[in-house]
């Protein structure tokens, strides 16, 4: 079985830190949020990897390279313009080469692995194993519904979901998904989507099943969700690199990365990249600092990048 990882997309939510870092190169608790990806591969025996990469691949490339630091081998295909999952994955046909595969989204942190799943994929011989979480918020995301093990429907982003079980970024297929990719429209939203895909392969009789993560699952892609996983990642510590300098009141969730230096009057919940100066009067809280940052007073609430001046 192979690994097919998805991070060609912009990581908007999250600007201005990823126009400068592609956000699947984001340190997460001083590690580059891809990292973990590679470890879930990897704990289910997969060490052939292909990522698909956006205009983001020269620095991917330089970060990553053949993957042998990570004790993987990767490769890459480009995906010019993010255009939905299910065009995403149409890259790495050839590398798939009529394998298994997993697909990994490249914003999704897990608490734990997916041996399990892995297995029933296996035993089952389906075409297609999802894992879901239930949710309290099943709308901003793939919603499936189930008989039993099977998945009967999909729904991406439902206005009123039919139920709480949400596509959790993980995805087994066997090579049946190739067949139904070419004749994929794109949805409402303007995208192609894996969703649209699973359901025609559901329609056309496939056997495509649900495996529940009980576990903690983060989509990482916004301030909030990103500053939630690294105090999961931390246990809500402090976390300061033995070459960051730190003057100030230092909160709970701190995480400072290597050759940073901060001055401030305080600072909780909030992540001070790599390299980044930081020099504030006042207050740092729920924040995200990268490159120089200045200010007179406090800052709250925000992810700056480079040259600020408050
Ligand atoms: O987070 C789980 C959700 O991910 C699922 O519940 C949804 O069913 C699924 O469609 C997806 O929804 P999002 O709208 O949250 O996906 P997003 O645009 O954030 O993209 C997920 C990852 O895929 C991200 O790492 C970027 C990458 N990507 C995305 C697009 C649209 C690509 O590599 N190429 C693309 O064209």
């Amino acid at each position: 079985m192979k690994g097919v990882i998805l991070a060609a997309g912009k990581g908007s939510r999250l600007y201005p830190v990823t126009r400068v870092i592609p956000k699947p190169l984001l340190p997460m608790a001083n590690r580059t949020t891809l990292e973990y990806a590679f470890d879930r591969l990897k704990d289910i025996g997969i060490s052939e990897i292909c990522i698909v990469v956006g205009e983001n691949e020269p620095q991917m490339r330089e970060a990553l390279g053949d993957g042998s630091a990570f004790g993987i081998r990767l490769s890459y295909v480009r995906q010019e313009e993010p255009k939905g999952l299910a065009h995403a994955v149409g890259f790495a046909k050839d590398f798939v080469a009529g394998d298994s595969f997993v697909l990994y989204l490249g914003d999704a942190i897990y608490s734990s692995g997916f041996k399990k799943f892995a297995e029933r994929f296996k035993e089952s011989g389906c075409a297609n194993l999802n894992v879901v979480k239930a949710v309290p918020d099943p709308s901003r995301f793939g919603v499936a519904n189930v008989d039993g093990e099977r998945i009967v429907k999909l729904v991406e982003k439902p206005k009123v979901p039919e139920s709480n079980l949400a596509m959790a970024g993980l995805y087994f297929f066997g090579p049946q998904i190739w067949d139904v990719l070419p004749n994929l429209q794109p949805s409402a939203r303007g995208e192609y989507e894996i969703t649209d895909a699973i359901q025609i392969m559901i329609n056309k009789g496939e056997l495509v099943l649900a495996g529940v993560f009980e576990d903690v699952w983060f989509d990482t892609g916004t301030l909030d969700s990103y500053l939630e996983t690294t105090e999961f990642l931390i246990d809500g510590g402090i976390l300061i690199d033995p070459s960051a300098t730190v003057q100030g009141e230092v909160g709970k969730m701190v995480v400072v990365g290597a050759g940073a230096s901060v001055e401030c009057q305080s600072i909780e919940d909030s992540v001070v990249l790599p390299g980044a100066h930081v020099k504030v009067a006042g207050k740092i809280r729920h924040a995200i600092l990268a490159g120089p940052v200045l200010s007179d007073g406090d800052i709250e609430n925000t992810i700056l990048h480079g040259d600020y001046v408050g």
